[in-house]
């Protein structure tokens, strides 16, 4: 699977069957999220794995009871570890970059995941008090997301996703172009409007022969009923001609 289609193709998985996961491709999931962008290369975060199923069960009482939580094979609790980035970066390194980092280092493990043909999913709705207690996170670190991970039991629905002409601008914010399947050389749009307008065409042509057929056979049954009425008459006349 190429990096493309792995994109493409990844999907939350929150349902898991019941089979181990081996070390060694839990190993090469988490050393994928070390090898994420970070600022200044901090590498500002660090990640718990857990396979313990009471402990998973806990975290999943404090997680909004989310089942993944406690149904996954492992989970892996990214944590920011800011110290350096603040020191680094100020206000904006602790309140944003941390966050950052820590995303890209979660993305990466859950595509690695799923080239794997593995499951993941990212769950964020947890109570950081209770999850930093049980897990012994200190003051200075944060937990930023849990990560679900297992062999997928579930086939997730289609997703929707935004058009890339709403979301995209060019040179300024709100910029948009139109037709961004022409930046992309796609023109089957055009050619299914243009068709769509032949359509409508050929239809509005087909009405209008219509109604002009119905006038003119109206004038002719017109015509003809007057005609029909003049040799009716001229038969009668021709008729009383001859008997007189
Ligand atoms: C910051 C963040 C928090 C999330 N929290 C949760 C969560 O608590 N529970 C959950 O089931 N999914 C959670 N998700 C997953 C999203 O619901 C999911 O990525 C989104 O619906 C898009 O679906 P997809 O991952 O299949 O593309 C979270 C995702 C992100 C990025």
């Amino acid at each position: 699977m190429d990096a493309l289609e792995c994109i493409s193709t990844r999907r939350s998985i929150r349902r898991f069957l019941n089979v181990p996961v081996d070390f060694e491709t839990i190993i090469t999931i988490v050393e994928s999220g070390s090898l994420a962008p970070s600022s200044g290369n901090v590498q500002d975060w660090k990640f718990i794995v857990i396979d313990n199923k009471d402990l998973m069960k806990k975290l999943c009482e404090h997680s909004l009871n989310q089942e993944c939580v406690h149904n996954a094979a492992f989970l892996v609790v990214v944590c920011s570890d800011s110290e350096q980035t603040e020191m680094h970066y100020g206000l904006r390194g602790q309140r944003l970059y941390t966050v950052q980092n820590c995303a890209a280092a979660a993305e990466n493990m859950l595509l690695t995941a799923h080239a794997l043909g593995l499951g993941g999913a990212w769950v964020g709705a947890f109570d950081e008090e209770k999850i930093r207690e049980i897990l012994g996170i200190p003051e200075f670190a944060r937990p930023q997301a849990i990560l679900a991970f297992g062999y997928p039991d579930e086939v997730p629905d289609h997703k929707r996703i935004k058009n890339l002409s709403i979301i995209t601008y060019f040179n300024k914010y709100g910029a948009r172009i139109k037709k961004i399947h022409h930046v992309l050389r796609d023109y089957s749009l055009d050619w299914e409007a243009r068709i769509k307008k032949a359509h409508t065409v050929m239809e509005r042509l087909r009405e209008k022969t219509r109604k002009v057929t119905q006038k003119t056979t109206e004038k002719i049954g017109k015509k003809g009923g007057s005609l029909f009425q003049k040799y009716k008459e001229e038969v009668k006349k021709r008729i009383k001609a001859r008997k007189r």
